[in-house]
């Protein structure tokens, strides 16, 4: 699956731009601030109905402008697929597929897999466990069809247990939710545990070649301790969530630990270790979904240059080019990705102030 074609109207300081991408290598490149990563950005708010950038999504519309519109020509086993999506100042979406108009932005995601690797993004997966967490639900969701919706219930359940831990509910009023928490949240975890573990079958070579030499583990956690049942813990915890107004631990809490020897690998690795370990990661999640259901992801990749020497960018390239998906990457030089290359990038755009050419 690909881009074949991809129009961007009124998005950041793109006022109208086509694209007619390769279905391998693509590399943009152009000044600070020309527009590059807001076409990456551009691609992901298709697939995701959102940007990586900013939560908040109005920011993306152009200024002075109402609207933006993106649409893509997807190129698919079957053929051609049409996807196009609207978003208004106001917040209002509209996603048509083939035509159809869609209600669930996780059908895009469904439709439109894609795999972001920027310098926010790759620091923001040592931050915090929600990022990690995202990474693995990415994972999990598109791996396996029931995960969308069990997770779904666990956070509405889930909210509204908070909810009632707020308003000083007793416990055989919220123990009637939990029961229903219980059993979405083992399927979750479940889920969850099994993704991580294939994952690390892939990542095992990926790894090796990034980051040879370093003891880099990683595992999955669930979210609360691994010797007690999920029932058992909602009941032991229940005084303790009644006085934080929460719920302290659970399916919610799931995270994905990188360790290097005995430390978090933010500690134990350079920035350029980290860059290479996301990389790896999305590039090992990239591979199993390709397994696992058949389907490429798009991969985005701003600012391939900045972080890595020479030999890993060459590395980093040549991984992503193995993977056979369609790849973007930015860079202000563009002989930053050429010379690291051993055939040219199958498309050259260069960015100026907004405007996108192709270079023949
Ligand atoms: N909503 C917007 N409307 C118009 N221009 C914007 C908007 N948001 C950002 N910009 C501008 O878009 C330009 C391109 O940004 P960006 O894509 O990050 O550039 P690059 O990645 O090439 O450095 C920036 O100069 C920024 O000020
Ligand atoms: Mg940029």
């Amino acid at each position: 699956m690909s881009l074949h074609r991809l129009h961007i109207d009124t998005f950041r300081n793109i006022h109208s731009a086509q694209l007619l991408p390769s279905s391998g290598l693509n590399l943009i490149y152009g000044d600070n601030g020309s527009g590059k990563t807001s076409i990456l950005e551009a691609i992901y708010f298709l697939g995701m109905g959102r940007s990586f950038r900013s939560h908040l999504s109005q920011r993306v519309i152009q200024n002075e402008q109402e609207q933006l519109t993106l649409f893509a020509q997807l190129q698919k086993e079957e053929g051609l697929l049409k996807v196009g999506l609207r978003r208004y100042r106001n917040g209002d979406i509209d996603v048509k597929i083939d035509g159809e108009r869609i209600k669930r932005l996780s059908v895009l995601a469904e439709t439109l897999p894609i795999q972001v690797i920027t310098p926010e993004s790759f620091s923001l997966l040592f931050e915090g466990p929600k990022n990690r967490r995202q990474f693995i639900d990415w994972g999990a969701f598109h791996s396996d069809p029931q995960f969308y919706l069990a997770w779904a219930n666990v956070r509405k359940i889930m909210k509204h247990r908070n909810q009632m831990l707020k308003t000083g509910s007793a416990y055989s009023q919220i123990q009637f939710w939990d029961k229903e928490l219980v059993n979405y949240g083992a399927l979750v975890t479940e889920i969850r545990m099994q993704y991580v573990d294939s994952l690390n079958a892939q990542l095992k070579g990926i790894i090796g070649e990034f980051l040879p030499r370093v003891d880099v583990k990683v595992s999955f956690s669930r979210g609360w301790d691994s010797k007690t049942e999920l029932s058992q813990l909602l009941e032991n915890q229940y005084p303790r969530d009644l006085a934080s107004g929460f719920t302290v631990s659970g399916p919610h809490k799931a995270d994905l630990r990188l360790r290097v020897g005995n430390l978090p690998a933010q500690d134990a690795l350079s920035r350029g270790q980290l860059k290479l370990l996301v990389c790896a990661l999305r590039i090992a999640q990239g591979k199993l979904l390709k397994q696992q259901i058949g389907k490429n992801s798009i991969y985005l990749v701003d600012d391939l240059p900045s972080e890595l020497d020479a030999q890993h960018r060459q590395l980093l390239l040549r991984q992503l080019s193995e993977t056979g998906a369609q790849v973007f990457v930015t860079a202000i030089e563009p002989s930053a990705i050429v010379d690291s290359l051993q055939t040219p990038p199958s498309k050259v755009f260069h960015v100026e102030q907004g405007q996108v050419t192709v270079i023949e």
